[in-house]
């Protein structure tokens, strides 16, 4: 197979971390072009990864002969540019939260399928080595049935993170939509999913403001979960854990509480009801706090899904279900209502 020709659009922290280096990484791919809209930007990356640099991803998109891209932009640029690429007969990995709503997010998946090309959604939290063996002994039986669950996360907010710093798009709600919810939340919303392998029916959520100030978009938010079979559960989201980064997962069984990322030095403890303890010495999980100094394993199966044309694992079904779960929180925020979502 021939290399795959990559752009990646949108310069700043995600795509520094993560996606150029492993994109970079990747003996099947040759990264050819970049874009930022700012220009220095665009232009100190093409440098360093020998790429073409850009400023309108629509000049990329006419002027390359790309097969795939990855966005990594602002919320809000999510849609037009993923269907944009895949209009252009490219494949899309696109950062999450996947959209900034189901209409959104089904036009994608529209697009994706109009022109044969893969779309998968950036859900890291997927390839975690712990949560990967959670799901397999849920899956398993071995944590017999699942009755419940919380699981969080938090830091201190991507002021410390993204390249604009205080002023970035990330706390302006017309460019990302949702603040920490959309951040942070959606990722755990995707997780629970992919572990309990069901789907959410019923949300409710308080998705407040109550920490940061001159900030449109949430920063705190507490909702509880249920799923079809009936497991009930918390999922909280947060830039506001100041102190330290909170990144864990507990799911209470019928054989055995599974802690996944909840302790500092066994990513899963599995305590059975026997009185038994297995600790597990997995890979560290990735955090803002790491930067990129761990492989997601994200590019590598997005890559893997086109080279072996697979379906990848978070296709836009998937990041839509996921998405729909947070934008439920929302909405049963501001009704004082239990959000119900469809099976
Ligand atoms: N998977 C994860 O764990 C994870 C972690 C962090 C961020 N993200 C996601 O990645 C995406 C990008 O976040 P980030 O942290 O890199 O943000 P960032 O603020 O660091 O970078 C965004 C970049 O986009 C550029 N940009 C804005 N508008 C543009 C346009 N019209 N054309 C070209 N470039 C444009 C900005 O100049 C900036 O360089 C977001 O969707 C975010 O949710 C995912």
């Amino acid at each position: 197979m021939d290399t795959l020709k990559v752009a990646i659009i949108g310069c700043g922290s995600i795509a520094q971390n993560r996606h150029l280096l492993e994109f970079e990484a990747n003996e099947h791919v040759e990264i050819t072009a970049v874009c930022d809209i700012v220009e220095e930007r665009a232009m100190v990356t093409a440098e360093a990864f020998g790429a073409q640099s850009y400023t309108n991803y629509e000049d990329l998109l006419e002027k390359e002969e790309i097969d795939a891209v990855s966005v990594c932009l602002p919320n809000y640029l999510h849609a037009p540019v993923s269907i944009a690429a895949l209009e252009a007969g490219c494949h899309v990995l696109c950062e999450k939260p996947m959209a900034t709503s189901s209409e959104e997010a089904e036009k994608m998946i529209e697009a994706a399928e109009r022109n044969s090309k893969k779309l998968m959604i950036a859900h890291n939290q997927r390839f975690v080595s712990s949560h990967e063996r959670a799901r397999k002994l849920i899956e398993s039986g071995e944590a017999g049935k699942i009755y419940s669950f919380r699981t969080t996360f938090g830091h201190g907010g991507p002021e410390g993170w993204s390249v604009d710093g205080a002023d970035s798009w990330f706390f302006k709600k017309g460019e990302a939509f949702i603040g920490a919810m959309g951040d942070l939340g959606v990722h755990k919303a995707d997780l629970l999913r992919y572990l309990l392998g069901e789907e959410f029916v019923e949300v409710a959520g308080f998705v407040e403001n109550n920490a940061k100030e001159n900030v449109t978009v949430d920063d705190n938010a507490v909702c509880i979960l249920r799923s079809e079979s009936g497991v009930v559960g918390t999922l909280t989201a947060s830039w506001a854990y100041n102190a330290n980064e909170d990144n864990s997962t507990v799911i209470y069984g019928e054989k055995a509480t599974l802690r996944l990322e909840d302790d500092p030095d066994y990513s899963l403890v599995v305590q059975y009801t026997n009185g038994e303890v297995v600790k597990y010495e997995l890979g560290q999980i990735q955090s803002n706090e790491e930067g990129g100094q761990t492989n997601t394993g994200v590019i590598d199966h997005f890559v893997e899904s086109i080279v072996e044309d697979k379906q990848p694992l978070i296709d836009g079904e998937e990041g839509k279900r996921s998405l729909e779960i947070i934008l439920a929180a929302v909405e049963s925020g501001e009704t004082k209502q239990i959000t119900r979502l469809a099976k």
